[in-house]
């Protein structure tokens, strides 16, 4: 070794002991509760007032850091309604040997799904669109991204992205399924140049350079190192935690002993003919049902199809990323879009990938008299000669206000109230 370059190794090596034995060792239990109110809560009330919180960010050079609860949480455990199959359930599980979900990797996920460091200047985390009280998504047709720009499309609402694959289907992420796996799926959103508008390699360098990160990443994955890798996993950890299987639908259906065809006695008459049109058809037809496409117990969709909105679709959705036609019955995948699970569909207003529909109303009138004969129209709508614009379902208002009725008992308040899955960051004042 030349005598210049040892010096310079000298010289960093013993720059390295002495930032270790200046900075005191963070760990993740240093963002918990406890240890944090004792050195910030100079008042001793419990909480954190603004003068505590301007104090505690100036400690931590000028960040908002995370708050974490005294007593860690559980992400792991998944409490299954007693009417869904566990095996059938497990085998819709799209995890991986590769990234097993873990509470220390959840808990950095949520950590991340709430920073908005992840944008490249510091404005826009994940939950800016997609919001808890909104079911995980954004009350705007359109979000605005880091630079106040417009994204092409509706926000999707966030629940049961772990079980995607039943049957031997395995959907895409996005509305277009352009995403093969949830991890792929989350650096996605990072490098959009309209939504965050970062570069891995420089959010890797970013974020290892924060006091927080290298504690949990430590705690998540066996070393403090930050990579995107890890980011993307610990991420898919925290959203595929994000069950909601605890809605009036579940309860009824328990009670009912899980027979889904069974009027619901925890069901009023208007709840149990939406139900039956929704599950078991309409005219009892199955294949005219909506959960032909939207298939409970999640009520999410095994592949993209098109349900008519537009003749000829101005996105091409499924269509535009070239791939072979994913149903013999149709030409192609024009105009194909694979909705997100239906559970918790009253909160994530407005509706369809371009939001163009304000209400759960507008959306059942568009399945009664609103459908276009798009040359990909899905065969639940069974092809009605004729010069007819539009076709559909003919609901009567009654039928129209039942599927309403029933869409709202998918509504899992558990997910959208639960602090596990808020917002951890102590805040100067409220970000979007
Ligand atoms: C600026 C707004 C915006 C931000 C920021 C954003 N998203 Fe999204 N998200 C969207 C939109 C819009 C879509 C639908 C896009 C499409 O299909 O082309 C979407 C779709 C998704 C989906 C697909 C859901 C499904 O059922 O297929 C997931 C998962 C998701 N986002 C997670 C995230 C995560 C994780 C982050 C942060 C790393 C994030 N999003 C940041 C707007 C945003
Ligand atoms: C042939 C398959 C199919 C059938 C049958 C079907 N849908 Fe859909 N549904 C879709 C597709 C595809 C989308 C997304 C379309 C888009 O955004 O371009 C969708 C979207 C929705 C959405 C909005 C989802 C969101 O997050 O914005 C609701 C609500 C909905 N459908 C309810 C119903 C109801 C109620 C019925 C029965 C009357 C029904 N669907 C029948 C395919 C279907």
């Amino acid at each position: 070794m030349s005598g210049l370059r040892m010096t310079l190794v000298l010289a960093v090596w013993s720059l390295a002991l002495s930032v270790a034995a200046e900075e005191p060792k963070l760990s993740v239990e240093s963002f918990r509760r406890e240890a944090l109110l004792r050195q910030f809560d100079a008042d001793k009330d419990g909480t954190l007032n603004d003068r505590e919180r301007a104090a505690l960010r100036a400690a931590f050079g000028g960040v908002d850091v995370p708050l974490l609860p005294q007593r860690p949480d559980d992400y792991k455990k998944v409490r299954l309604p007693k009417h869904v199959d566990a095996a059938e359930f497990a085998q819709g599980d799209n995890s991986t040997e590769q990234n097993v979900l873990t509470n220390e990797g959840a808990v950095l996920g949520r950590v991340l799904f709430y920073d908005t460091q992840l944008s490249r200047n510091n404005t826009v985390s994940c939950a800016a669109c997609h919001g808890q009280r909104a079911g995980f998504s954004d009350p705007k047709p359109f979000s605005l991204g880091f630079e106040g720009g417009r994204t092409g499309r509706n926000s999707m609402g966030l629940a049961n992205l772990r079980f995607t694959n039943f049957k031997g289907a395995r959907p895409g992420f996005f509305w277009d399924e352009r995403a093969a796996t949830l991890e792929a799926q989350v650096l996605m959103p990072i490098q959009d140049r309209i939504e965050m508008g970062m570069e891995l390699g420089e959010l890797e360098a970013k974020l290892q350079k924060l006091p927080y990160y290298p504690p949990f990443f430590a705690a998540a994955f066996g070393s403090p190192e930050v990579t995107s890798d890890r980011i993307a996993k610990a991420v898919a950890q925290f959203l595929r935690s994000m069950v909601a299987l605890n809605a009036k639908f579940d309860r009824a259906a328990d009670a009912a002993g899980g027979n889904y065809s069974a009027a619901f006695d925890k069901f009023t008459e208007q709840e149990n003919l939406g139900k039956s049109l929704f599950i078991d058809g309409i005219g009892g037809v199955a294949e005219m049902g909506c959960a032909h496409c939207h298939i409970p117990p999640t009520f999410g969709m095994p592949k993209a199809f098109n349900n008519g909105l537009d003749l000829k679709s101005k996105d091409q959705g499924l269509g535009a990323l070239g791939r072979p036609t994913n149903d013999p019955f149709t030409p192609s995948n024009d105009g194909k879009f694979k909705a997100p699970s239906l559970r918790n569909i009253a909160l994530t207003a407005p509706y369809m990938h371009d939001g163009r529909f304000k209400s759960l109303e507008e959306v059942v009138e568009h399945y009664s008299r609103g459908i276009h004969p798009h040359e990909n129209l899905g065969l639940a709508f069974g092809e009605q000669p004729g010069e007819r614009a539009t076709i559909g379902f003919q609901f009567t208002g009654e039928q129209k206000a039942a599927l309403v009725a029933f869409m709202k008992t998918l509504t899992d308040e558990s997910l959208i109230s639960d602090p596990k899955f808020s917002d951890p960051f102590v805040r100067l004042k409220r970000k979007r």
